[in-house]
């Protein structure tokens, strides 16, 4: 990986972007699975294992929180975010414009203990759900009299129950990432919801573009973009090649010890083209994959 030669800052959602002068070698397996979402569905841009199972969620492009159960039922109905969401206006719709109605869920994070799903919605900020699902509770819209306009993501620091959070923008909601990068926006936060007093407290501001947040084992955070922990104390971290000359743009991920060290990139531009991933979570030896618009879950085995 010789060829990675400058890191950019992190933009709001979109994943760090890695300059390269070459290109390094395709890391091609023939496993590869995808597992569907429900028909018209897209964006599974955040995957939350439940403890102890290999069922999961995933927030998606219209509203809805969904629970896969395996290849023979697929995914289903948990929950959603929007308090005045119908399914008839919104199963199915990619209409950036219905997000302030239907909600868009971004973070997914649980706190095991309590079985409790937090979730950083983008335009009802942080939520929680219950073990039966359906309609999410808010948590927290606004910390020092100011509100959440892009909550992005979330994790949970396990032993305390606090819940680590970034609001990507004070001034710009998700539709209006574009104009945010244009006009270098720094009003990001990185929030800490402590649930035993119910108090917000900002740990950070005037972020540009924050985009994702890790609880390491000792409890530290870590602020790159897109990023979650291992069983093993590394991250996986979802980042994009530019490919030269043509500077287009590759899905990669990143697998990084505590220090930022790479320590292995994996390519994912056979199964997603020049589409972007938001995550990458290890489980049970494969790799998850988030996106913003895809229409499944990646699966890949290493
Ligand atoms: C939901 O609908 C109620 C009643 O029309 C309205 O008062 C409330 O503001 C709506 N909430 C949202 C988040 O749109
Ligand atoms: C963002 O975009 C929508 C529609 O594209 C617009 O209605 C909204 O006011 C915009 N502004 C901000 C600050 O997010
Ligand atoms: C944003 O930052 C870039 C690079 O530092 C600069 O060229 C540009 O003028 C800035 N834009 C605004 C709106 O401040
Ligand atoms: C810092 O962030 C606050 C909102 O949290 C905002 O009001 C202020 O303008 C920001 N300052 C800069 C230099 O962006």
């Amino acid at each position: 990986m010789a060829c990675i030669i400058s890191l950019t800052k992190l933009i709001n959602i979109f994943p760090i972007f890695i300059f390269v002068s070459c290109f390094p070698p395709l890391m091609l397996s023939q496993s590869f699975r995808s597992l569907q979402l429900p028909p018209k569905v897209t964006g599974p841009e955040s995957i939350a294992f439940e403890f102890g199972t290999s069922r999961f969620y995933v927030g998606v492009a219209d509203g809805r929180i969904l629970q896969y159960n395996g290849p023979r039922v697929g995914f289903r109905d948990f929950g959603f975010t929007g308090p005045n969401r119908s399914k008839r206006m919104c199963d199915g719709t990619t209409d950036p414009n219905l997000g302030p109605i239907c909600g868009r869920p971004l973070g997914l994070a649980f706190h095991y203990s309590l079985n409790k799903l937090y979730i950083c919605d983008a335009y009802f900020g942080l939520m929680v759900l219950g073990s039966s699902g359906k309609q999410a509770t808010q948590v927290s819209a606004a910390a020092d009299g100011e509100p959440y306009r892009l909550c992005d993501a979330l994790d949970v620091h396990q032993p305390s129950g606090n819940v680590i959070f970034v609001d990507s923008s004070a001034n710009y909601d998700l539709r209006n990432i574009s104009k945010a990068v244009n006009a270098n926006d720094s009003t990001g936060r990185l929030l800490m919801y402590n649930p035993d007093t119910d108090r917000v407290t900002v740990l950070m501001k005037n972020l540009s573009g924050p985009a994702g947040v890790a609880v390491s084992q000792d409890g530290t955070y870590e602020r790159p973009d897109n990023i979650k922990r291992t069983a093993f104390g590394d991250f996986w971290r979802a980042a994009a090649l530019v490919k030269q000359p043509t500077r287009s743009l590759v899905p990669i991920g990143q697998r990084i010890n505590g220090f930022g060290r790479v320590l292995r990139t994996v390519n994912f531009e056979a199964w997603y083209g020049n589409q972007l991933i938001s995550e990458v979570q290890e489980f049970g030896g494969e790799l998850y994959l988030g996106s913003l618009s895809a229409p499944f879950v990646g699966v890949f085995r290493f």
